[in-house]
């Protein structure tokens, strides 16, 4: 893909920038768009909340229980590997990051992701990479990286969210609209937009466009001039 620019945008070593935003509003696309313009790495919070929960499935553990799922992280190896090019999960040294991405995970890892200690675990992991970086999740602006460089939240509406993302599965459009709106309904209290976020709505744009936009917020932010 390619991004008309105007004016090239150099990052400072520390500069942190949160793309938050509700499931399935195009948050990882962006979120990939912008770190590849930039030439540094985006993190997928909401893939290493996957690998917790794809760990759980394939083991049999109770995903209702913190403590259960606590002693699991103690017993496997979780890696999180976040390139300029993509993100990658390995667990156990085996590549799941596409299993991470099926209804079955879709449908449990809300459950898992409401564990305070379960998101203290996620969050450490995720504190320890080195910026510059673009952290993509629902509390990255708010929570994980509160003096972020540049804070966006991305909405869009439910039915084009499930528009976007039928596709990805097996499932009607209908499905996935009611899926998407449970998942926001269970997501609702750790999705809050930081106070100081920009908010872009996806809905009426394209990915390109979005990308355009959320360029041009960190390009203000940046104190460069408009190309
Ligand atoms: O962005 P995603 O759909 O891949 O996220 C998967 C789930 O992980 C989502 O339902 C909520 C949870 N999540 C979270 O609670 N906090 C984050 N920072 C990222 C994801």
């Amino acid at each position: 893909m390619y991004y008309n620019l105007g004016v090239a945008l150099t990052l400072p070593p520390t500069f942190i920038i949160t793309l938050d935003g509700l499931a399935a509003s195009g948050k990882s696309s962006v979120a990939y768009g912008i770190a590849a313009v930039l030439g540094v790495p985006f993190i997928s919070s909401g893939l290493v909340y996957r690998l917790v929960t794809l760990t759980a499935l394939e083991n049999s553990v109770d995903i209702t229980s913190q403590e259960m799922l606590l002693a699991m992280l103690q017993q496997h190896e979780l890696q999180f590997e976040a390139r300029v090019s993509g993100n990658a999960v390995l667990l156990d040294g085996a590549a799941v990051t596409s299993a991470c991405h099926s209804s079955q995970v879709d449908a449990a890892v809300s459950s898992v992701a409401q564990h305070p200690q379960i998101r203290a675990w996620v969050n450490a992991k995720i504190r320890q990479l080195e910026p510059p970086f673009v952290a993509e999740g629902r509390d990255m602006g708010s929570t994980v990286f509160p003096d972020a460089n540049v804070k966006i939240f991305l909405t869009a509406s439910s039915l084009i969210r499930a528009q976007r993302r039928v596709s990805e599965r097996r499932q009607s459009l209908s499905e996935v609209q009611a899926s998407i709106e449970a998942r926001d309904a269970m997501d609702a209290k750790n999705s809050q937009p930081a106070p100081d976020a920009v908010l872009l709505d996806s809905s009426l744009h394209s990915l390109e466009e979005t990308v355009q936009q959320a360029l041009q917020i960190i390009r203000q932010q940046l104190g460069e001039q408009p190309a």
